[in-house]
This record gives structure tokens, C-alpha cells and sequence, in this order.
């Protein structure tokens, strides 16, 4: 007879969780060394793993409250008044290793100007990733566009670029990937992709920032990219965005665009409003808050990644439990969220909601990631719609409805686990929290 050869996580499965913590040499801290009280689950009364508060976001310093006031005081507080604006622009350009930066009121914004300028037109489709915050489909349905989805890879949490190509027809215009949870984008495929259809490339680098793939900054690999400065980003100002490009005449026309069609650079005054338009500038205030911001950025980014990859190893060989993969050529992630799967097979069959209320109440905040967005009311509301029903033909609509079907979509937002980036800002020793955390419930998983 032949030997039955069991893979390492088939090892792990049948193993308890205290020989599992020896197995990969796991400081159990809190429940191997507890008595068994410490053993029962916090949703069941017993004593979390953790108790103590995490890092706070967001932080600032005395700088930003004396820039604030000196700019309250000053009475400019719009960018046709001061230079604050201008001033953010050159940094974030430089830190990005972009030749142009545009402030916007918001990423949203950002979007939005960056879609009208690369062409987006009523009628158009536009290749989305679908697993993302709501705004990446918002600026595409505000352009009257058609947001295709492309289905994610549950791996990756990523548009799948290999979905990409059969999406396209002689409508598609532009591909947004999004840089999820701070995850770069296969882009060379993107790009290879969009060359071949002559297509656009918008980065929705809206939690990306200081990514890299093929360390090159998310954000500077398509035609464009967009970033958020909302208050629970990595750079906040409670509101805010950018779009970064080295295109002189395209950010020409973004920044007029983005000033209700004023002229700017290569965008003559031939009257005085050339273009078309609308005002989506950022205030003088917000540049403030950012610059001073810009000095954490690097060192956050850094203690978040090694953090992330500490976690990773801890995590990794727990039965049911998946880190996230980062793409092929991705080099590194700006965990917005730190990610990875639940697979409940392996927890007693017990629903990702279970697994989520028992490590909440271990003491680890998380959530369970995005849904299933491109079946929210949004896109029938869009399709329905009397503008859709001009622009789009009854069969054409009817093959989208028919086509919004994306099982790699689905199955990631049943089976994601996410904890927010300002757990990250903390220690290893908190990282074991969260791991021991892990491994309690899975020891506990029959009574979940
Ligand atoms: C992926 C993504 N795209 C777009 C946006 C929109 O940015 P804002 O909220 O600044 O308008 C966000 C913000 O959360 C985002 O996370």
C-alpha cells in the first residue's frame, strides 16, 4: 500500500492548537500559559486575549495647528489666493517620482477629472475592478459610462487580468484597476492589455499610497492616478485628493478642468472659459494638514509592512486561514487594510460572521471587507434610468445584467478578514495578540 503523503496545512488541521503554537514555534502567549478559564472564547464570557487599546488615527502635531491658524489668519483659504496648495502639489509629486500632482477636493474628484480629461464619454465602458470602495463605480456611472466589471482574484483580492480581454468591445474606452487595501495591480498586464485596445489606464490609487510594483509607485503606471486624502487614509486631511501624471498637457487640462475650465498651461484662453469644467479644488486648509502629514508617511508605511509580513508568518499555517498574495510583480503593499481569507470549512463549518464576532470581542477590531457591489441597488437604479436607456441598447443592457455574474467576487467577500491600518501601526508584540487570537478560536472552532 502507499504512503498517504498529508501537505503541512492537512498536518495542522489535525493537530491541536497547543502542539500547533510548538509546531511553528508560536508564542501562545495568553492561552498556553493561562488557565482554562483563559481558553474560553470572549463571545462565551471568557477572558479576551487582549484587552489594551490600539494606536489611534488620526495623529497629528503642533505644526498643522499652527499652520491651520496661520492660514485662518492670512483669510486665503482658496488656491486662486494662496500657494499652500501648490506647495503640497510639489511634494507629493516628488514622493510619488511623478513629474505632475493635482490637489482635488477628494479622491472621488480625483477620479472624475481624470476620467472627463482621458476622454470618458456619455455611452463609453470602462473596465472596473469590482472589489473596492463604492466611489470606483460612482465616477464611472456620474460620466454616464458603463462599469464593467472584471472579476477579482480571491488570491490577490485584484482585478484578475486575465478576465480583462473578454470584457472588452468597440464601447471600452478605460480600465480603472484599483490598488485594494494598498495591493498593487498586476500592471504590466494591464498596461500590455490597454495598449493592444488603445484604452486608458486610471489607477485608482485611492488606498495605495507608497505601494510600489516593480518598485515604481501605484499610481504613476497608468496614464493617471488618483489618490485619497479622506481622514481614515494613510495621508488624511479629513477631505482631499490628488491625480499624479507626467503628461504636461493632460495635467494641464486636469487643473483646468478641475477650475471650472479656466485656462491653465496649454489650455489657452481663446475665451475665458476654454473648456468645459467644474470646481473640484482643494482648500488651502487641507494642503496644511498634508504637508505636515507627508513626515510620518515613509516611517508609518514601514512599520505597517513589517508588521504585515510579521503577521503573515504568524498566520500562515493556521488551518482555514489565507494571507493575501501579492500580484505578480508587485514588490510592496500600503496595507490600508490587512487582508486575508476565513474558510470556514475548516472552523466547524461556522460563518465568516461568527469567526468576526468572536475575534472582535478577543479584543482584535475587524470587518469583513467590501460586498457584493455590483449587485447593490446603484447599478439597476443606473441601468433603469432614463440616460442609460438612451445610451446603451435594450440588448446591450440586457447582456450586462446577464453578464454581472463574478464567482472569484463573490467568494472573496464571503471569505474575507480584514483589520484596519492603524492596527498595524503597532508592535510585534500586539501581532502575537492578534495571532493567538486566531488560534484560540480555531482551537475553540466546535463551539463557535
Ligand atoms: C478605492 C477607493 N477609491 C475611491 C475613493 C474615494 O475617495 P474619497 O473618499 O476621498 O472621495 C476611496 C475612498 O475611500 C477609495 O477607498
Amino acid at each position: 500500500m502507499g504512503k498517504r503523503m498529508f501537505t503541512r496545512r492537512q498536518v495542522i488541521a489535525t493537530t491541536s492548537a497547543g502542539a500547533l503554537a510548538t509546531l511553528i514555534n508560536w508564542p501562545y502567549r495568553g492561552i498556553a500559559i493561562a488557565g482554562q478559564d483563559h481558553k474560553k472564547l470572549a463571545i462565551q464570557g471568557g477572558e479576551p486575549v487582549r484587552t489594551g487599546a490600539w494606536p489611534k488615527w488620526p495623529v497629528w502635531d503642533q505644526g498643522a495647528e499652527n499652520g491651520i491658524i496661520e492660514v485662518l489668519r492670512s483669510g486665503k483659504w482658496w488656491r486662486g489666493s494662496g500657494g499652500k496648495i501648490a506647495e503640497f502639489e510639489k511634494q507629493y509629486a516628488e514622493l510619488m517620482g511623478a513629474k505632475h500632482c493635482l490637489a482635488t477636493a477628494s479622491g472621488t474628484t480625483a477620479l472624475l477629472v481624470a476620467l472627463h480629461v482621458l476622454g470618458v464619454d456619455a455611452g463609453d465602458e470602462v473596465l472596473v475592478s469590482p472589489y473596492t470602495f463604492i466611489a470606483s463605480y460612482n465616477v464611472i456611472l456620474l460620466s454616464k459610462a458603463l462599469p464593467v466589471f472584471v472579476d477579482t482574484d480571491p488570491e490577490t483580492f485584484l482585478m484578475d487580468p486575465e478576465k480583462i480581454e473578454e470584457r472588452i468591445n468597440d464601447r471600452t474606452t478605460a480600465i480603472i484597476p484599483v490598488h485594494i487595501f494598498g495591493l498593487p495591480v498586476n500592471m504590466d498586464r494591464v498596461n500590455e492589455i490597454a495598449r493592444k485596445h488603445n484604452l486608458k489606464v486610471i489607477e485608482d490609487a485611492c488606498q495605495a499610497w507608497l505601494a510600489e510594483y516593480r518598485n515604481q509607485k501605484a499610481g504613476t503606471l497608468g496614464d493617471l492616478g488618483c489618490f485619497s486624502f479622506q481622514n481614515s487614509k494613510h495621508l488624511p486631511a479629513g477631505e482631499g485628493g490628488a491625480i499624479i501624471g507626467d503628461d504636461d498637457e493632460i495635467m494641464d487640462r486636469c487643473h483646468a478642468f478641475h477650475n471650472c475650465g479656466r485656462a491653465y498651461g496649454s489650455v489657452k484662453a481663446t475665451t475665458p472659459y476654454p473648456t468645459r469644467g467644474s470646481n473640484r479644488r482643494m482648500q488651502q486648509f487641507q494642503a496644511v494638514i498634508l504637508m505636515s502629514q507627508m513626515k510620518r508617511i515613509k516611517k508609518d508605511a514601514d512599520v505597517r509592512l513589517e508588521n504585515a509580513l510579521y503577521l503573515n508568518s504568524k498566520i500562515k499555517d493556521i488551518p482555514g486561514i489565507i494571507p493575501c498574495k501579492l500580484a505578480d510583480g508587485a514588490n510592496r503593499s500600503a496595507y490600508h487594510c490587512y487582508p486575508f481569507r476565513y474558510k470556514k470549512e475548516y472552523f466547524n463549518n461556522s460563518p465568516r460572521r461568527k469567526f468576526l464576532e468572536a475575534l472582535n470581542a478577543e479584543g482584535i477590531p475587524c470587518w469583513g471587507g467590501y460586498g457584493p457591489q455590483n449587485k447593490y441597488g446603484l447599478i439597476q437604479e443606473a441601468l433603469n434610468s432614463k440616460g442609460y436607456k438612451r445610451l446603451f441598447t435594450e440588448e446591450r443592457l440586457r447582456r450586462f445584467r446577464e453578464e454581472n455574474h463574478l464567482p472569484g467576487n463573490d467568494q472573496l467577500c464571503k471569505e474575507a478578514v480584514c483589520f484596519f491600518q492603524n492596527v498595524l501601526l503597532s508592535n510585534k508584540h500586539d501581532m502575537d495578540d492578534i495571532a493567538n487570537a486566531i488560534l484560540k478560536i480555531y482551537e475553540n472552532r466546535d463551539k463557535l
